[in-house]
Formats: C-alpha cells, sequence, structure tokens
C-alpha cells in the first residue's frame, strides 16, 4: 500500500465522519465499506494514525508479534480539542492484560486464565440456564417489556457478579460505574462524560478493593479468591489484582449485553432469519456467530507498532498506532460472501469480533454460552417478538449496544 494513498484526504472525510459525528454511530457500516474501497488500510493525513478496515490486514496486524499495546487511548480523534484528548490521556491507568505486552501479557492473564477454561465455563451451563429461565419467566409473565432492562443488562452482570463472588446488593452501583468508565473509551467522548468516567473509575478502584481486604477474610471457589491467591504468591502486585477484577467485571458484561440487544435486533430486522432460527433451533450456534459477525459489540481495539514492520505492502514505523476497525472487517466481502446479509447459517464464520493473536477474548467460551441459552430460551418460549418502539442506541462507537429495546412478546 502507498503511502500516497494512505493519505487520501476523501478517506480523512469518511473518518472524520464515523469518528466524529452522529451518522458513525448511528449506522457505521455504510462508512466503513467506503473506507475499505478507498484503501484496506489507511494512514490518516489528520492525525498520522493507521485505520484497519481490510479484514487480511486487520487480522495480520493483530497476530504479528510487532504490533503490540501502548496504555494510551491512541485514537486522535478527528476536528477534538487537545484539551479533550489531554484529558483522555490523564485517566488513571489500570495494569491489566488487556494493555500488557510479552512477557507481562502472559502473566497477567495467567493468572486469570484457569478460570476461563472449556471444563469450567461448561460447568456453569445449568447456573446460567436457570437464570435464563428466571428472566423469561418474567418476560412472559409482563408480555411487553424493555428487554435491555430485564434480561441483556442484568443477566450477564448477574454471571460475572456470582463468578466473582459480588455481593448481589453492590451489582447494580458496579453496573453504573463500570458503564460511566466505558464512555471514556468513546473515539469522541463529551467533556462532561469523561469527567465522570475518571471519578467512576476512581470509584470503581476504590471499591474493588474493599471487596479485596473482605474477601482475604473469607476465600472461597470464586474466581476473585484465585486472584487474591496468585497476588500472596507473588504473581500479581496490587494493583494488577485490582485492575483484573475491574476488567473481568466490565468486559464480563457489558460486552455480552450488547450482543444480546444488537442479536435480537439484528433478527427483528430480518424476520425470515428469525422465522428459519425459530423453525430449526440447531442453528443456534451458528446464529450466535452471525450476530456476533453482523453487528459485534466491540467494534474497534488499538495496537501500537512496536518494531518497523511490512505488512501486505503497507510499512509501520515504530511508534506508529493502529486501529483495527473489527466491525468494518467482519464485513469485508473478501472473506464473507455478501457481508451485509445477516445469515444465521452462514458457514466458515471467521469473524473478528473477539480479536485474534494473544490478546482474543478471554471470555469468549462464556459470552457464547451465555447468548447461545438466551436465543434458545427465546425461542422456546415465545412464538413471536415484535418491537413496540424505536430502539434506542446508547452513544459511541467502540462499544456498539442499546439502551433500550422495547419488545411485545407472545408465549407459546
Ligand atoms: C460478546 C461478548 C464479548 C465480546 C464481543 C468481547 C470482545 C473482546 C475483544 C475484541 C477483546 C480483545 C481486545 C483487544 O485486542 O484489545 C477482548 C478481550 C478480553 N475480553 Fe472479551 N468480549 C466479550 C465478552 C467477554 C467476557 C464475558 C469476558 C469475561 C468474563 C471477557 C473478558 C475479556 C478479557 C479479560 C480480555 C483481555 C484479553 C487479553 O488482553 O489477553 N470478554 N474481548
Amino acid at each position: 500500500m502507498s503511502s500516497a494513498l494512505a493519505t487520501d484526504p476523501q478517506a480523512d472525510e469518511l473518518l472524520h465522519r464515523l469518528l466524529a459525528t452522529a451518522e458513525g454511530q448511528q449506522d457505521p457500516y455504510p462508512l466503513y465499506r467506503a473506507l475499505r474501497t478507498a484503501a484496506p488500510v489507511h494512514r490518516s493525513g489528520l492525525d498520522g494514525v493507521w485505520y484497519a478496515t481490510g479484514f487480511a490486514a486487520a487480522r495480520r496486524v493483530l497476530l504479528h508479534p510487532n504490533f503490540g499495546k501502548t496504555p494510551r487511548l491512541t485514537i486522535r480523534r478527528h476536528g477534538v480539542s487537545e484539551e479533550r484528548v489531554r484529558m483522555v490521556e490523564r485517566r488513571p491507568l489500570r495494569p491489566s492484560m488487556i494493555t500488557a505486552n510479552p512477557p507481562e501479557h502472559s502473566r497477567l492473564r495467567g493468572a486469570a486464565k484457569g478460570a476461563f477454561l472449556p471444563a469450567q465455563i461448561e460447568a456453569l451451563r445449568s447456573r446460567i440456564a436457570m437464570l435464563v429461565d428466571e428472566r423469561l419467566d418474567r418476560l412472559a409473565a409482563a408480555g411487553t417489556a424493555d428487554v435491555m432492562a430485564e434480561l441483556a443488562y442484568p443477566l450477564p452482570l448477574t454471571v460475572i457478579g456470582e463468578l466473582l463472588d459480588v455481593p448481589e446488593q453492590d451489582r447494580e452501583d458496579f453496573r453504573s460505574l463500570a458503564v460511566a468508565t466505558l464512555v471514556g473509551d468513546d473515539p469522541d467522548p463529551a467533556p462532561e462524560a469523561l469527567s465522570r468516567s475518571e471519578a467512576a473509575s476512581i470509584q470503581l478502584g476504590d471499591y474493588v478493593s474493599d471487596l479485596v481486604a473482605a474477601r482475604r477474610t473469607r476465600p472461597g471457589n470464586d474466581v476473585l479468591s484465585l486472584l487474591i491467591e496468585h497476588h500472596d504468591d507473588g504473581g500479581l502486585d496490587n494493583a494488577e489484582l485490582v485492575a483484573t477484577v475491574i476488567l473481568l467485571l466490565a468486559a464480563g458484561f457489558f460486552t455480552t449485553t450488547n450482543l444480546i440487544g444488537n442479536g435480537l435486533l439484528a433478527l427483528l430486522h430480518h424476520p425470515a432469519e428469525m422465522k428459519r432460527l425459530w423453525a430449526d433451533p440447531t442453528l443456534v450456534g451458528s446464529a450466535v456467530e452471525e450476530m456476533l459477525r453482523y453487528d459485534t459489540p466491540v467494534q474497534l481495539t488499538t495496537r501500537h507498532v512496536l518494531a518497523d514492520v511490512d505488512v501486505d505492502g503497507t510499512h509501520f514505523r515504530q511508534g506508529e498506532n493502529v486501529v483495527v476497525l473489527l466491525g468494518a472487517a467482519n464485513r469485508d466481502p473478501a472473506c464473507f460472501p455478501e457481508p451485509d446479509r445477516f445469515d444465521v447459517a452462514r458457514p466458515d464464520n471467521g469473524h473478528l469480533s473477539f480479536a485474534w493473536g494473544s490478546h482474543f477474548c478471554l471470555g469468549a467460551r462464556l459470552a457464547r454460552l451465555e447468548a447461545q441459552l438466551v436465543f434458545s430460551g427465546l425461542l422456546q418460549r415465545f412464538t413471536r417478538l415484535e418491537l413496540t418502539g424505536e430502539p434506542v442506541r446508547r452513544p459511541g462507537l467502540a462499544l456498539r449496544g442499546l439502551e433500550s429495546l422495547r419488545l411485545r412478546m407472545t408465549s407459546r
């Protein structure tokens, strides 16, 4: 890829619309398509950051050891004031696996890995199925409801809360703090949201430190106790322990919440596919993969060039930053035939929604299990799902999801 193509002003205009306008947040997919057509890897003339929209390039960047993490947010927002960028960069850093490079990355991931092995996740199946049933009972009794509030938010929060044994009465507070911190990850956060995000991050740190202190006095079989053991054996320092707990709690619920919401919305917008899934429950596994591909909850991640490297003819220099647009790569026609078609039986669906390589989502198996149980439960319980109002989208591009989704549900 030549650098002349990479500084194409038309592509920069598309990037601006994607990252800094409501248009990008509402429906980024036409903009992704136009950007990918201009260049599957584009270097912005405005900020010098690379943007990968093509599947092959995105996957190579995620896999290649010369691309790593930098703890600071690397997206230089187009048209956003320097003051706002400095506000983002001032946010307190939490040293967890998601911002670490080797060898720290393996040590930090290793501390939590044991809790996410296939057998561990499979052992949660019956409890999660029971939680799904309880939620569906309430939805069936109500007949109409906001499924974000009644199912998509509370279910994953309960699952991760139980995994870490966070007291039930604290989970709601935890939820609002975690959501407030996430706003700071958006490409163009409002200054007030950033201040709230900073304050929430400090409160969360205090809350988790207290939780750790309390758990020390009565250790159990939960993931928090496992992490405390790693700390006591010298595998994690105090800041890393707190950061890992926050990461698991936050990554563990909000993303899955949005998978349930985005997946349901995709089905509602494609009634023939909903009918197909309802007629053949064995499609639930491939349907969840298609929901992940079609409208992924995590639209982007960032990488830092650790050493000069050539990828498919593009030269990346040490110190440069790359934004990998996962949601764009998932719609690349070179990899997914008819990529804008939602197909619950799509074969060979190797999407990038859980990223790839060393930072591949630690909770992917858990997220898949939760979503599969939710969609199997919905199709067993209800014959018909209908929208009763306009779905409300939460602001932001990086974490894509709904604030509310009101449905009428007809029971069998
Ligand atoms: C649909 C649900 C989910 C999606 C779409 C998702 C997506 C992702 C993505 C894209 C990454 C890679 C980030 C990067 O490369 O910078 C990631 C990492 C991670 N995810 Fe998830 N995630 C989901 C659910 C979960 C759950 C349920 C948990 C935990 C209970 C979890 C825990 C993590 C952790 C710990 C990492 C960091 C891994 C590392 O850096 O080595 N995720 N996730």
